[in-house]
């Protein structure tokens, strides 16, 4: 199997090795390409073009079938996230009751727009649908913690606790 250039590699050779080994106990599999791409994530953290023509090669199809399921499915991070995902609620109940706002906020103080990680790969911004905390809205969470009837003034604190959590 020929192998593109890794002279600018991000990705070990260890891990395309594993790659290779993922894609390889995939190949009698019928609709391999998700699982693949599934378990690449897993152990890569997102799927850079590197590792997706990594996957075309080994299961011998067009990158740009890679690319499209990667494209179409928003589990899928072509690009790495940061320490902390922060989700701002994109429900409609948390829409009325400020969340627009509150994710410009969030955008503003971290300098990140959604779907990006800062520059310091502390934290990746993103939207989630209704997480079931209506009554509480607006609502964001951080990893796995919910933080209810956030106000922009509360974003500092919260920010600042994960930060701190980093050192
Ligand atoms: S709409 Fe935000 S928690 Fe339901």
């Amino acid at each position: 199997m020929a192998k593109n250039c890794q002279c600018h590699s991000q990705i070990s050779e260890e891990l395309l090795s594993q790659i290779d080994k993922i894609i390889e106990s995939s190949l009698d599999q019928p609709g391999n390409l998700i699982q693949v791409l599934h378990r690449a994530q897993e152990l890569v953290g997102y799927l850079p073009r590197e590792v997706q023509i990594r996957v075309a090669e080994g299961l011998n199809i067009p990158l740009a079938n890679v690319y499209g399921v990667v494209s179409f499915y928003s589990f899928f991070n072509v690009h790495p996230k940061g320490k902390h995902k922060i989700n701002v609620c994109a429900g409609t109940a948390c829409y009325v009751k400020g969340a627009k706002q509150l994710l410009e906020n969030i955008q503003e103080q971290l300098d990140v727009k959604p779907g990006g990680t800062t520059q310091d790969g502390q934290f990746s911004l993103g939207m989630v649908r209704c997480v079931g905390a209506c009554g509480l809205g607006p609502v964001v969470t951080v990893d796995e913690d919910v933080h209810a009837q956030v106000h922009p003034g509360k974003i500092p604190s919260i920010l600042s606790k994960y930060s701190k959590e980093q050192q």
